[in-house]
């Protein structure tokens, strides 16, 4: 496994790797690295003869008061597993390499991009969407893999890739959880014993809510009463839990096509998003 720093070498690289007739994957990530992670470079390994990684933390797509500066980074372990996992190649730019002091262009994604978790985290997505498209136009790779765990964002990386003619497959991957449901996250080493035992709440809530949908009941009576089961479970606020359509991300109120549940809690000082599919009844 090699590791480049800047794009020059990074474009070399990969640009070696295709004149030999390898497809390459890329694996956008903030670092912190742990089995949702690897299942994405997994699956790209699957689809690709060449896997490369990125480790960036992204100051762009935090807000003012959001973690950034405490953001857990774990650079030694982080390339431990990628090798482990059979990664190739790993892009691990620093800030100036990708942000010089007067860059000036953003990339922002209306519909889907909007509402939900952006209504709390008005500058996310277009952060997200910015570094994502530098990222595919330096490595352009054949496929670029993200989690669903993340559903807005993934939502987001399709319609931009699309709208753009990004030249590059995006391929979604479902979420990995811990055994008791919760899903793996960065953001998890957040918590407190006591907030961790509570979170795994959240996926449980979110797939009796999608059972209750696909029996037929009305989603405003469901949606309340998802939100008093968290707040029971012991999570301090809901940020929001919203019905919508898997595509569109447009809010619905009944399983007459493919939906999905999207959720954002609080426990104690630390964000949880999660999601569920609901199938078409
Ligand atoms: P990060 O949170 O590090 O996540 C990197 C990728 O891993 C994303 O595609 C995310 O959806 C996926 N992922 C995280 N947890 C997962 C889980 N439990 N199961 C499956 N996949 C999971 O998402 C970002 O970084 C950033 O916003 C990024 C896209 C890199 C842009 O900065």
């Amino acid at each position: 496994m090699i590791i480049y720093n800047t794009k020059k070498e990074i474009r070399e690289a990969l640009a070696k790797c295709r004149a030999a007739g390898d497809q390459t994957g890329a694996v956008p990530t903030m670092g912190a690295l742990h089995e949702g992670h690897l299942s994405l470079i997994e699956t790209a390994k699957a689809l690709t003869d060449r896997v490369v990684a990125t480790i960036f933390v992204n100051p762009l797509q935090f807000g003012p008061n959001e973690d950034f500066d405490t953001y857990p980074r774990s650079v030694e372990s982080d390339l431990a597993r990628l090798e482990a996992s059979g990664c190739d190649l790993v892009f691990m730019p620093d800030r100036a390499e990708l942000f010089p002091p007067d860059f000036s262009t953003k990339i922002s994604v209306a519909g889907v991009g909007e509402d939900h978790c952006a209504i709390s985290r008005p500058q996310f997505f277009d952060g997200v969407a910015t570094i994502v498209t530098k990222l595919l136009l330096v490595l352009s790779p054949d496929v670029a893999v993200f989690g669903e765990k993340d559903y807005q964002q993934l939502a987001v990386i399709r319609r931009l890739v699309r709208d753009l003619d990004i030249p590059t497959s995006i391929v979604g991957v479902p979420t990995v959880r811990q055994a008791d449901g919760l899903a793996m996250s960065s953001r998890n080493q957040y918590l407190a014993a006591a907030e961790r035992d509570a979170a795994p709440a959240l996926f449980v809530t979110l797939t009796r809510a999608a059972e209750k949908l696909q029996l037929g009941h009305d989603w405003s009576i469901v949606q309340g009463w998802a939100t008093a089961r968290l707040i029971d479970a012991g999570f301090s606020s809901v940020d929001y839990i919203n019905y919508v359509d898997a595509s569109s991300l447009a809010h619905i109120d009944r399983a007459n096509r493919p939906g999905r549940i999207l959720a954002a809690a609080w426990i104690g000082k630390t964000r949880l998003i999660d999601n569920v599919p609901v199938k078409e009844t």
